[in-house]
């Protein structure tokens, strides 16, 4: 069986953390190994890069470095020998991110991110990427009172609303592989959706 590369994204607050597990699960039930990871993270160097780049403050272009040095870590432990061992691979944020919030909230300019993208991952790119969308006003509602925000959550309005069209741009320039989650209906209705989808695939 051939691997399978599976990534979710969204602004803060779109709610796809509450449906990572429940999708690794779907995937168990259909017999298929998952391996659930994150970004930044999903490997220890990533990890300590994560707790550096979402409190530190630094330059865009450093964040981004850090971003994709992270995901080359992330790639080489995780994500090529998963996906040759014909895992679901699921990662919570992926590539996307870089060009929604290094891109779209800090306005570093796709041509760099795109040299990056290439230098890490060559050809590779997830088979399906679920987006999850919600107004930037419902998110910023959502946001976990109950834990000290990072450096993204910090950001201003207008930052999450640059990072949200981002993402839409990506959704439409890539229609194929990334599928546009309604992230402000019900859980039911999301996980209909989800199941929709995964059965399809
Ligand atoms: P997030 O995935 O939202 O985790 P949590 O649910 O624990 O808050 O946090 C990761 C943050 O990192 C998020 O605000 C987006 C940001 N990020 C980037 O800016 N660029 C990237 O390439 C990635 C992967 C994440």
């Amino acid at each position: 069986m051939s691997g399978l590369f599976i990534t979710l994204e969204g602004i803060d607050g779109a709610g796809k953390s509450s449906h990572v597990e429940w999708l690794a699960e779907r995937f168990r039930a259909l017999g298929r190994n998952v391996v659930l990871t994150r970004e930044p993270g999903g490997t220890p160097l990533g990890e300590r890069l994560r707790e550096i780049v979402l409190h530190l403050p630094m330059h865009p272009d450093t964040e981004t470095l850090i971003m994709f040095a992270a995901r080359s870590e992330h790639l080489e432990q995780v994500i090529r020998p998963g996906l040759a061992r014909g895992d679901v691979v699921i990662s919570d944020r992926f590539t996307d991110a870089s060009f929604a919030y290094q891109g779209g909230g800090r306005g570093l300019s796709e041509a760099r991110l795109e040299i990056l993208e290439g230098w890490v991952q060559g050809d590779l790119q997830p088979d399906l990427t679920f987006l999850f969308d919600v107004p930037n006003d419902v998110a910023q509602a959502r946001l976990n009172a109950t834990r000290a925000p990072d450096r993204f959550e910090l950001e201003k309005m207008d930052f999450h609303a640059r990072v949200r069209a981002a993402y839409l741009s990506r959704a439409r320039r890539f229609p194929d592989r990334v599928r546009v989650i309604d992230g402000s209906r019900t859980l039911a209705e999301v996980r209909t959706r989800l199941a929709a989808i995964v059965e399809a695939l």
